[in-house]
């Protein structure tokens, strides 16, 4: 089977970023496609999309009502890919932290793994430019999910990923229901409990220069809330399995 790769990129409020972004993974991995999805951004990102894409047939985009968090964006994105015949799909955030350079290692780690973790807690990752309090909160937010989860993972909340067209069916999305960052505990947690194989693949993480984060009070809280629930209702079925996962007619 011939192995077809979209990046998909979330948009909300990027328009200094986003021909930046494009331009690197064209260069970077010119056999690729690219899915730009915009929340309706008020700075006008989706009609900048719309003119790369009105240049290069190797752009899609995705316009969405208004600003649904990420998980949304995403959900609506693999619905998309899998229906285009996309066999691996990307998430790469708009802002540059995600280089595209390193895109090449991670599609490399795809052709033995179902799930590639771009991993900044792993030897040989790390970040750049990243203010303390978010290395301790990604840092401390991996950790607790890892206990309280299980998952097989350093850096659990990561948004630089490739899946195959196969995990992505085999998760079925219409079960994962964060939508803020949560979303990609969320991912991992279901493809672990699917028995998905995961790999993690150092990156370097780069803080963006241009933009503002979107991160908020409320995404973490809306994570902690859906972790913590989640480790205690499963807490039974790990106790007694150990580590095997559930099988999928077994999730909810
Ligand atoms: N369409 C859409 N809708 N895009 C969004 C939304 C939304 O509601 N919220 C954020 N984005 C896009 C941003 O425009 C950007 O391209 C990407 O999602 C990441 O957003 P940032 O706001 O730059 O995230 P961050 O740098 O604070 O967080 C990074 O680290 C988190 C924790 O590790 C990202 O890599 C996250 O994916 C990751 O969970
Ligand atoms: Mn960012």
């Amino acid at each position: 089977m011939t192995t077809r790769t979209v990046v998909i990129i979330p948009t909300y409020n990027e328009i200094e970023n986003l021909p930046l972004i494009v331009g690197r993974v064209r260069a970077a991995t010119p056999e690729v496609d690219i899915l730009v999805v915009d929340d309706n951004s008020p700075d006008g990102t989706g009609a900048l999309a719309d003119e790369l894409a009105a240049e290069d047939h190797h752009i899609r985009v995705l316009h969405r009502q208004g600003k649904e968090g990420l998980g949304a964006a995403y959900k609506e994105a693999f619905v998309w890919a899998l229906d285009q015949g996309y066999t691996r799909l990307v998430e790469m955030d708009a802002d540059g932290s995600h280089a595209p350079e390193q895109l090449p290692d991670l599609l490399a780690a795809a052709y033995n793994a179902d799930v590639v973790l771009g991993s900044r807690w792993i030897p040989g990752g790390g970040v750049v430019n990243w203010p303390l309090h978010r290395q301790l909160l990604s840092r401390g937010g991996s950790l607790y999910s890892r206990i309280m989860l299980g998952l097989p993972a350093k850096d659990v909340t990561g948004g630089y990923r490739v899946f195959s067209a196969h995990a992505i069916e085999t998760i079925r999305l219409e079960t994962v229901h964060s939508q803020g960052y949560g979303f990609q505990v969320d991912m991992l947690w279901h493809a672990h409990r699917v028995g998905l194989r995961i790999v993690e693949v150092p990156i370097t993480f780069v803080e963006r220069e241009l933009g503002e984060s979107k991160i908020s009070g409320g995404i973490v809280v809306e994570a902690m809330l859906r972790v913590t629930g989640w480790g205690i209702r499963y807490l039974p079925s790990r106790l007694s399995r150990k580590s095997k996962p559930v099988p999928a007619e077994a999730q909810r």
